[in-house]
């Protein structure tokens, strides 16, 4: 069939565009093994670093000897933070505006922390020198409890800010206080609880994971003496950010900088920042004039690079006695580990955690964030949810199931009755965010509809009558969480990192023959963006998909960008290929009316052409109109097609979702099994949603971990006890639960296709919905909250402090 016998409907499909189960192009050599990541990278006469690390959480130097580590056969050189101090690069700065040990001098602060880095000819000589590094300790008292970090005899952490009254976000009022962050009328807030009928109070913890992508952080630094040029490959999220900072910290010449992230095995937020072994590899690689290559293990990643969450939330609200809520507080104390190096943008030090008003219809809220400096690793960073995105929505759906508990209201009922409603949009936070779009008791009743909540209920009932009848030994629990996510960071007058305002870009380049190029400044870690840009890029342009390459990842091709996380790609990076697509379709409407003779005016698009209007035989294809913008361009026009965008979105795209989940929990073994899960999730415009099922595949699948297992946990010496995949519960097939995927569509009314982000939803709604599985499952024997997570072993503990046992 040629184009004349094709319809417009069937010239459509063949594009493959916005809309359509494309398959994913990197499969092709993802499954094959061709998958090109960093230790893919092998350069001559390339070199291997490793790190000696502190056993103590919290201790002083007293001597660090390195003679017998030199003496080892094939290892060049060992640095210590005194060969890092004569160049100021013993700390870093971070992205929460404070500083990081590279390599610890005087004292460490957490367990496994940085202390000596060894470079050698093989990666198993540095690891077996690094640990010949002999480091005299003076163990110093600890703090893992974030409570105690204030208290008045709290021992000192930070010495080299102790004097310090100013933090990047104020006033700090302790030695080992970080900074204390308020949004919301407070005055209002309080009276609405003076006023209220009915009111909750919970300590709402969410413990302290880790976003453990498979492939661990790396990279390799080469140094090219004669040009003066530092080249790095790495696992990194945010390359363009990467060449600034290294830049800043260095002192080499941007444009002499060159970073490139390959193929990358998950980031999750694990991978934005900046770790002392990329900085380590780079002077290395400089001193030794030498490719250095530095790798973590699994103990290294899980204990050492960014943790997330580690907040504790004192959550109240207030209502009406017919259940209609009037008022949040939220109180919390977040756990920063021994430096902040949290990736937020500067001005949230407590990133977008007030969005923790929901889905509902709050009239007044008030919060208080204090940070504080403990002896556990650095980080907090957005895994897999927009900058404490995922903290806030835990918080408020337990704390609505909570107070629908006190109230003896169905929590589904009291969500429905306290939902935003679809007139109120765009909808203006008590805590100050203009949510774009949302239809939210659609969503909820499809997903109540889905799973025939009302028969669950009445299949609760009974059971809950067998049990107490001692006829059964089971608990059957049903989830409900409704979620609001904010992603898609953001508008610049909102969000910058290190001063450069969080706007993203594409480049679209077309040639000659009708395929492109696009360039693009967020980088894939599996969400599969050079399949879904392309679809963005077909459906715009008329172009086919699979003539489409699209590039990311290296800083001297792709366009300045801020990088993927925080689901920021579709609704930054998207918008801005539409954009960019649309230039380059404005000027080849204008080669079209020049070949056709007509006016701009006379012509409209049809599918993958421009053609006259009322004359539709009369048409120019976008592949011939590529063609011609490279030999017959409109006399005064310069020849070419081609377009870039930078994209500063107007506001944040605000995605939602409603989950229900059923479990049934053995009170004899704690054993919780995962009977049901629905989630319905409401991205609006769906580019691909094969793409999307499998990102909510991925982020309920994190999410089941989080809730039902797992904690980076530390002893009251700041031991880490589950730096291991042995102790860190890490969901294989088996423990995977079955999940049930549902959609609706409301747009968002700002973005150019009208895409919100979806990557992180399914993290961010999913982990309440298991905790109110489990959670409803106890609470008609008088359990209001159990905390996070629920593992088999605590769930019996819990069974067994309601006496369930005898
Ligand atoms: O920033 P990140 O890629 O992690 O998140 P995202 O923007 O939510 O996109 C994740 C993947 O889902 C990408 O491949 C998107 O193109 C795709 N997606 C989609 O097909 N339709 C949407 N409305 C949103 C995302």
């Amino acid at each position: 069939m040629n184009d004349q016998t094709l319809t417009s409907a069937q010239r459509a499909e063949r594009l493959q565009g916005m809309g359509c189960k494309r398959k994913r192009v990197e499969d092709i050599r993802f499954v094959q093994g061709k998958g090109s990541y960093v230790d893919d990278v092998k350069l001559p006469g390339m070199l291997y670093g490793d790190f000696n690390r502190s056993p103590h959480a919290h201790a002083r130097i007293k001597k660090i000897d390195t003679t017998k580590a030199k003496a080892v056969p094939g290892v060049l050189a060992v640095l210590t933070a005194a060969d890092l101090k004569p160049l100021s690069l013993h700390y870093m700065p971070t992205l929460a505006g404070d500083v990081a040990a590279v390599l610890a001098e005087d004292k460490v602060l957490y367990q496994n922390q940085e202390v000596a880095f060894v470079i050698a000819t093989d990666r198993y000589v540095a690891a077996d020198a690094a640990d010949l590094v002999e480091v005299e300790y003076e163990g110093l008292p600890v703090i893992v409890d974030p409570f105690k970090a204030m208290a008045a005899d709290a021992p000192l952490l930070r010495e080299d800010i102790k004097d310090k009254k100013d933090g990047a976000h104020g006033q700090r009022k302790h030695y080992n206080h970080i900074f204390n962050w308020q949004i919301g009328d407070k005055d209002a807030t309080d009276a609405a609880f003076r006023k209220a009928d009915v009111t909750i109070k919970e300590l709402i913890s969410y413990q302290r994971v880790h976003p453990c992508p498979l492939e661990t952080c790396q990279c390799v630094a080469s140094f090219d003496k004669i040009k003066g040029e530092l080249t790095v490959w790495g696992t990194f999220q945010a390359p363009h950010v990467i060449r600034t900072v290294a830049s800043l910290i260095s002192k080499i010449p941007e444009h002499k900088i060159h970073v490139i992230s390959p193929d990358i095995g998950g980031g999750f937020g694990n991978k934005v920042g900046a770790y002392p072994g990329y900085i380590c590899a780079i002077v290395a690689s400089i001193v030794t004039g030498r490719p250095v290559k530095w790798v973590e293990d699994r103990i290294e990643n899980l204990s050492t690079t960014a943790f997330a969450r580690d907040y504790h939330m004192t959550t109240e609200i207030a209502a009406t006695k017919d259940g209609k809520v009037t008022g949040l507080r939220v109180y919390t104390i977040a756990d920063h580990g021994a430096f902040d190096a949290c990736a937020d943008p500067s001005k949230w030090p407590a990133g977008f955690f007030n969005i923790v008003t929901g889905s509902y219809d709050f009239p007044v809220a008030h919060v208080s964030v204090d940070g504080v400096y403990s002896n556990k690793a650095p980080g907090g960073v957005a895994y897999r949810c927009s900058f404490r995105v995922t903290e806030a929505a835990y918080c408020i759906e337990r704390a609505m199931d909570i107070m629908a508990q006190k109230l003896g209201m169905d929590p589904a009922e009291f969500r429905m009755k306290n939902l935003i409603r679809r007139e109120q949009f765009p909808y203006t936070s008590a805590l100050g965010w203009e949510y774009d779009s949302g239809d939210y008791h659609v969503a909820l009743q499809k997903a109540m509809d889905a799973v025939g909540y009302a028969k669950l209920r009445i299949e609760q009932k009974a059971k809950r009558e067998a049990f107490r009848r001692s006829e059964t030994r089971e608990l059957m629990g049903i989830g409900v969480a409704f979620f609001t996510e904010i992603v898609g960071a953001g508008p610049s007058r909102n969000c910058d990192i290190l001063g450069i305002a969080m706007f993203d870009s594409a480049e679209i380049r077309i040639h000659p023959t009708g395929s492109v190029i696009a360039r693009l400044g967020t980088k894939s870690q599996g969400q599969g963006h050079e399949t879904t840009y392309a679809q963005i890029i077909a459906t715009e342009l008329g172009l086919v998909a699979d003539n489409i390459t699209v590039e990311e990842g290296n800083t001297d091709t792709a366009p300045y960008g801020l990088g993927t996380y925080g689901s920021r790609s579709t609704p930054v990076s998207g918008a801005a290929t539409a954009v960019a697509a649309r230039k380059i379709k404005a000027k080849a409407q204008m080669i079209a009316a020049h070949l056709l003779e007509v006016h701009d005016d006379d012509l409209e698009w049809d599918v993958d052409r421009f053609r006259v209007k009322g004359n539709p035989e009369r048409f120019k294809t976008m592949t011939e109109l590529a063609w011609a913008a490279y030999n017959k361009v409109p006399p005064g026009m310069e020849p070419g097609l081609e377009a870039v965008s930078y994209y500063d979105p107007p506001n944040m795209t605000y995605p939602f979702g409603a989950y229900i989940c059923v479990v049934d929990v053995d009170v004899d073994t704690g054993v919780t099994k995962v009977r049901r899960f629905y989630a319905l999730d409401d991205c609006g415009t769906r580019i691909n949603p094969m793409i999307i099922e499998g990102q909510i595949h991925g982020g309920l699948t994190e999410a089941f971990g989080i809730a039902m297992g797992q904690e980076i946990h530390y002893d009251d010496d700041g031991n880490v006890t589950t730096a291991s995949f042995m102790d860190y519960f890490m969901p294989t097939a088996v423990e995977t639960p079955k999940w049930e995927t549902d959609w609706t569509t409301t747009p968002s009314p700002h973005h150019p296709i009208g895409a919100k982000g979806v990557g992180e939803s399914p993290n961010v709604g999913g982990v309440p919905c298991f905790a109110n599985a489990v959670n409803d499952a106890f609470k008609f024997l008088g359990s209001t909250h159990i905390a996070m997570p629920h593992d088999h072993w605590r769930t019996w503990a819990v069974a067994e402090s309601l006496g369930l046992h005898q």
